[in-house]
């Protein structure tokens, strides 16, 4: 989870998490190394005296500033298409995780399963135990197992809402009437929190995300107790 002090993205949790990451130290590097040379540009402009009443063309000059943003962005496009198409891919999911969004709550359920289906609320500050974390943890968390591949089925009953789990890669806005997919596959155990990412009412704020990533055997448990 994001604590104090982390203002960049948080470790992944997934393979396309990764590669996310990825991409973005790849455009921030390009970005940078833009912002340098403009201002070094721009700051050379204001310390020099050099004038050319005559100047009307620059051909050569005029095809090297117009070639070498093109081939930047080619360079920032190309990944990012790489990306945007491996996001898109569902794979052969071994689990299907159904999200609904309420105002202000989510509800589950695991259309594998007879009956496994819950609604998740934030617990409010007053009950919360001391190690809780205010306005991030809630009643009933997702359990998913890891080193498998989920199906996410994204859909709302009221409002438009969005599922955002950072350390998966995963923001997918939850439509009524639409039936959103994605899917993600989640590389080690942990505790992975989210939140509401669609303005979607006054609590819009109060409805997180928890998400219990665990081994199979205790996935297994877990759905046989419910
Ligand atoms: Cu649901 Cu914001």
């Amino acid at each position: 989870m994001s604590t104090w002090g982390v203002l960049g993205l948080q470790n992944s949790n997934s393979p396309l998490m990764e590669q996310l990451i990825f991409f973005h130290d790849h455009s921030m590097v390009i970005l940078i190394m833009i912002t340098i040379l403009v201002g070094y540009l721009m700051s050379t402009l204001f310390f020099n005296k050099l004038i050319n009443r005559y100047l009307l063309e620059g051909q050569l000059l005029e095809v090297i500033w117009t070639v070498l943003p093109a081939v930047t962005l080619i360079f920032i496009a190309l990944p990012s298409l790489r990306l945007l198409y491996l996001l898109d891919e569902v794979g052969s999911p071994s689990l299907t995780l159904k999200t609904i969004g309420h105002q202000w709550y989510w509800s589950y359920e695991y259309s594998d399963f007879q009956d496994v289906e819950f609604d998740s609320y934030m617990v409010p500050t007053n009950d919360l135990p001391l190690d809780g974390f205010r306005l991030l943890d809630v009643d009933n968390r997702v359990v998913l197992p890891y080193n498998t591949q989920v199906r996410l089925l994204v859909t709302a009953a009221d409002v438009i809402h969005s599922w955002t789990v950072p350390t998966l890669g995963v923001k997918v806005d939850g439509v009524p009437g639409r039936l959103n997919q994605t899917s993600f596959f989640m590389s080690r155990p942990g505790l992975f929190y989210g939140q509401c990412s669609e303005i979607c009412g006054a609590n819009h704020s109060f409805m997180p995300i928890v998400l219990e990533s665990v081994n199979m055997n205790t996935f297994i448990n877990w759905i046989n107790s419910q």
